[in-house]
């Protein structure tokens, strides 16, 4: 396993002040085109404090602000993007989401996917991981992504199989928190493997289709380049890209 943190999301309940989850109604439920004025956008230290308020919604032990600057600073090693919601002339006018990933050697493991409460159930997170993947594809010699999930966490899991995760085992008590009862609760390990396969990219193209996006860019925000300059190519992470004074995976959660 891997020394990395990773996100333990607690399951529909906001670890700040225990409100459930907002429910989302139908038409809210409809997937976010470019129409909708969402943009996908390489993150950046000014979208860190709203990130936060999200984390501290979803998250019951919420990445600490020095965290993600360390993070931001590893562009070789980390690709973290962030969905913004825009009004009709194309500023921002806040973010709605994020999610990266740590490049270890040929393996891209996914920290986190987060979406505001209030937002969920729209295909932010679908829209996320589909950037997420493509972003990955371009990264010389990547070859699969994996993530951990709690075992309760079934909206996550059903994200995560359309992308074509499939799990492969569990880690016992992963999670120290959020679990039922507030009791430590197990991890469900997922992998998408042979990301660059003609079969990937047909189920990327398809997801792309039902997301109602156009083009390779996934709603990339007008003269954002898909964020190269978040991310490095070939860049080799490794378990030297473990951040200092992170713990083990989950288990900050
Ligand atoms: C998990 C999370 C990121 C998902 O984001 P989201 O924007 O709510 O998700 P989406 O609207 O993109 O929905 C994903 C959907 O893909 C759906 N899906 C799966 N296969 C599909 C298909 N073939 N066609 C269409 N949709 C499909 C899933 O069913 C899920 O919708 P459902 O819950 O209605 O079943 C979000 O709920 C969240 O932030 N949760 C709290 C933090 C968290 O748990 N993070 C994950 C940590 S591992």
């Amino acid at each position: 396993m891997n020394a990395v943190r990773r996100r333990a999301a607690a399951p529909a309940v906001s670890a700040a002040g225990g409100t459930p989850a907002a429910t989302p109604s139908a038409a809210a439920r409809a997937a976010p085109s470019e129409a909708d004025g969402v943009v996908i956008v390489p993150m950046r230290r000014k979208h860190l404090r709203e990130i936060r308020r999200i984390d501290k919604l979803v998250y019951p032990r919420p990445w600490s602000m020095a965290l993600y600057l360390d993070e931001l600073q590893r562009s070789g090693e980390r690709v973290y993007r962030v969905a913004c919601q825009t009004v009709p002339n194309g500023r921002g006018v806040g973010v709605i989401g994020y999610g990266g990933f740590m490049i270890v050697a040929d393996e891209g493991h996914i920290t986190s996917v987060a979406v505001h409460p209030e937002c969920q159930g729209r295909r932010v997170g679908a829209r996320l991981m589909l950037e997420l993947h493509r972003e990955a594809r371009r990264i010389d010699g990547l070859e699969a992504l994996t993530l951990e999930v709690r075992a309760s966490n079934a909206a996550a899991q059903r994200l995560y199989r359309w992308f074509g995760y499939a799990p492969v085992g569990s880690r016992k008590n992963y999670y120290r928190s959020g679990g039922p009862g507030g009791k430590r609760e197990d991890a469900l390990v997922m992998w998408c493997h042979d990301i660059n396969g003609p079969s990937h990219g047909e189920r990327l193209d398809s997801i792309a289709t039902a997301l109602g996006i156009t083009g390779g860019a996934s709603g990339t925000a007008p003269g954002v380049t898909g964020g190269t300059s978040d991310t490095a190519p070939g860049g080799t992470g490794g378990a030297s890209g473990t951040a200092p004074g992170i713990s083990e995976a989950g288990q900050a959660q």
